[in-house]
């Protein structure tokens, strides 16, 4: 388990903890966190999970699979700390993990 905190664009904070094995996707659909829409319901298909990772949390994360990365260029606005939610599984060394909510999904 860990605690995720999730902020939204406008500010607004949920920390939240999510059981490991769920996606920090889930995490946010099911305790109803607002901004993330998770459209594909986790295949890597759709873009609308996209969060930027805190810069001090980027590196400590599993790096990117090809098929993450071609899905970040349809997301909006990606930056160098974008990734998608439901590619980052929840452990307990994800415990801290802050990301930020785009302004919208793609
Ligand atoms: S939920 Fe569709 S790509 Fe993550």
């Amino acid at each position: 388990m860990a605690k995720i905190t999730y902020i939204e664009n406008n500010e607004k904070i949920h920390t939240i903890e999510v059981d490991n094995g769920l996606s920090v996707m889930e995490g946010a659909v099911q305790n109803n966190i607002p901004g993330i829409d998770a459209d594909c319901g986790g295949a890597m298909a759709c873009a609308t999970c996209h969060v930027y990772v805190k810069e001090e949390w980027f590196n400590k994360l599993p790096k990117k699979e090809d098929g993450e990365e071609d899905m970040l260029d349809m997301a909006y606005e990606p930056n160098k700390f974008s990734r998608l939610s439901c590619q980052l599984i929840i452990s307990d060394e994800l415990n801290g993990l802050t990301v930020k909510l785009p302004t919208k999904q793609a």
